[in-house]
């Protein structure tokens, strides 16, 4: 390969466990790591901050271009109304071609960098040597969710979660642009019934294939 930077495309409903299996694929090769559902967080945090509104497509993509992608933080961005506020504003092409051209020009950084989302491996950088689908049954997704949070000692309504997985899904994968899918050579990786180390360790043998491929 003649590139100088090698990306890790990796793509998947919300709560599949693609955050976790990202960050450690990022860590065991020392590779720069994007969460871009963070880039649509502090893009819906923003303009709920500054009382602007959710629909204004011109407004949402002024405060997308003014992202900083090296701050973002996930336990500030963690927010449920975040989230819903992300979703929405993710839907208008002008907002996506903001961060997109931000997420494009951070993965050529050297020497190498994983991204996870909703488009990485179909839209950001559709010529990455390695695309993951990273999924689970929405059952299995709302249950870790749900686990998650009582585990930091907070409650929570599983029915209430599982509908939330299911609405936000609708919303990525019904939307005209960039809707959710996997890329036609993603390799898929359905973690319903794998732990995450399984799914880390299935991860690295395609990884280590296609970079001793390319060595
Ligand atoms: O992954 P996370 O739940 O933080 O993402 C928040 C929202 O941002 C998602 O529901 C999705 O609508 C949007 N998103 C997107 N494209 C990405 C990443 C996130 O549309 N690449």
């Amino acid at each position: 390969m003649t590139t100088k930077t090698f990306t890790i495309a990796i793509d998947g409903p919300a709560a599949a466990g693609k955050g976790t299996l990202s960050r450690r694929i990022a860590e065991q090769y020392g590779f720069h790591h994007l969460d871009t559902g963070l880039t649509y967080r502090a893009t819906a945090k923003a303009l709920l901050e500054a009382g602007l509104p959710l629909d204004d497509e011109a407004v949402a993509e002024k405060i997308a271009r003014e992202v900083e992608l090296g701050g973002l933080d996930r336990d500030m961005l963690s927010q449920h109304e975040i989230g819903e506020a992300a979703s929405k504003i993710a839907v208008m092409p002008a907002v996506r071609r903001a961060l997109v051209e931000a997420q494009r020009r951070f993965s050529e950084k050297a020497p190498g960098t994983v991204l996870d989302g909703r488009d990485i491996g179909t839209v950001v950088c559709p010529d990455a040597p390695v695309k993951l689908y990273v999924t689970a049954s929405p059952e299995v997704r709302a249950r870790r969710r749900y686990d998650e949070i009582v585990s930091r000692g907070a409650t929570a309504d599983l029915d209430a979660i599982f509908e939330d997985v299911k609405r936000r899904d609708e919303r990525d994968m019904g939307r005209a642009d960039s809707p959710l899918k996997p890329a036609v050579d993603a390799h898929l990786l359905d973690t319903s019934e794998m732990s995450i180390e399984a799914a880390f360790q299935a991860a690295q043998s395609i990884i280590d294939a296609v970079l001793s491929r390319n060595a």
